[in-house]
């Protein structure tokens, strides 16, 4: 592969600037969403709670850590303590608790990696999974919505990425491509290593926040208010992120050997991680290191059909970055 290091964003990309900023803006959630997401939690919260009177439910996922785009599915997590009754027989019993409430389509997926119960409510045409006890979920939510807050470029990238991903076809795990949750490590990632950086490495600060979740220790500094100039020092607006960003995972990554890890903010190597080869169906094709759940590589999805998709919509995206006349339309062009 040719590596195309001395390429530069060209001058006239800025000028997309202002439309690249509203396509963001079109893909924020209305506030009426976000007030029809909030009833429908309320009334599953009431189901629940004549079953289970000290279960909690909670937002995870992109509808809790400020990557949603509109018309969103909703993540919920059921955390009960209840060693009575195994998890799988939970999942099951809150399937009978919702299907015989108004809810449709209840189905419980019990083999999946993560079980979960699928369901739409009628009443405001939202669809909802809810998982039992993934509590590090609900702590990665957390650590994205930080991440968020710190500088407003990160979720205008990752809303721009999320949404090519989409139109692209190159968001489906059960298809060997990259969930929306890895997508925004790549974002963090990416931001975490620009020069000046743009985003910290919370995991390298002091933790002002500690859990145990599913027997991960999870800490990190969580004062983000006290880091909104963090990268104030770097002027780079969002089309010259967006190129450097596909340009990165097109031409510069290092696929043979190197993991990115928003954990350390840097490049590690997959020797270190003894990723260098297949391990069950865990390929390590694309390395992306879950920030709690360091075992985890968030590529493991991804074969040698679906890296060679990837990679060619990664250089589809930067050479349209690099020379299209109309990026703003052409990158989102649907698959
Ligand atoms: P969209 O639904 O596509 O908008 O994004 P999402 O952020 O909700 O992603 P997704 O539905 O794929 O995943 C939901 C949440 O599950 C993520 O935000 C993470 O908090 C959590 N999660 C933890 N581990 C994994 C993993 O290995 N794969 C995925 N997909 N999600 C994980
Ligand atoms: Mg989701």
């Amino acid at each position: 592969r040719i590596r195309r290091r001395e390429l530069r964003s060209p001058h006239n990309l800025d000028s997309f600037g202002p439309c690249f900023f509203s396509i963001f803006k079109s893909l924020v959630p209305s506030e009426d969403e976000i007030v029809k997401q909030e009833q429908l939690l309320l009334s599953l919260r009431k189901l629940v709670k004549k079953e289970w009177p000290d279960a909690e439910l909670h937002l995870y996922g992109s509808c809790a850590n400020s990557f949603g785009v509109s018309n969103s599915d909703i993540d919920v997590c059921l955390a009960i303590n209840d060693y009575e009754i195994s998890k799988l027989d939970i999942l099951l019993k809150l399937a009978d608790i919702l299907e015989s409430s108004n809810l449709q389509n209840v189905q419980a997926l019990t083999h999946a990696r993560v079980p979960i119960v699928k369901m739409m409510d009628p009443v405001t045409g939202i669809s909802c999974d809810i998982c039992v006890n993934n509590l590090l979920a609900l702590v990665n939510t957390k650590l994205l919505k930080d991440y968020a807050q710190i500088d407003q470029r990160l979720r205008q990238l990752a809303f721009i990425v999320k949404h090519w991903a989409k139109s692209r076809r190159v968001n489906e795990t059960y298809q060997g491509t990259l969930s929306s949750y890895a997508y925004v490590l790549m974002c963090i990632h990416f931001l975490q290593t620009r020069k000046p950086a743009i985003l910290p490495c919370l995991q390298g600060m002091e933790a002002t926040c500690r859990v145990i979740a599913n027997e991960t220790e999870c800490a990190y500094f969580d004062k983000v208010e006290k880091l909104k100039n963090f990268g104030a020092r770097n002027k780079e607006s969002i089309t010259q992120l967006l190129w450097a960003f596909f340009h990165y995972w097109a031409y510069w990554h290092d696929y043979t050997n190197d993991v990115i890890s928003v954990r350390t903010g840097r490049i590690i190597s997959k020797q270190e991680k003894d990723w260098t080869r297949r391990i069950g169906n865990d390929r390590h094709l694309i390395c992306i290191e879950d920030p709690f759940q360091v075992s985890h590589d968030l590529g493991r999805v991804v074969d040698k059909f679906s890296i060679k998709i990837l990679r060619e919509e990664f250089e589809r995206a930067a050479d349209i970055l690099q020379y299209n006349s109309n990026p703003t339309v052409t990158l989102f062009e649907p698959y």
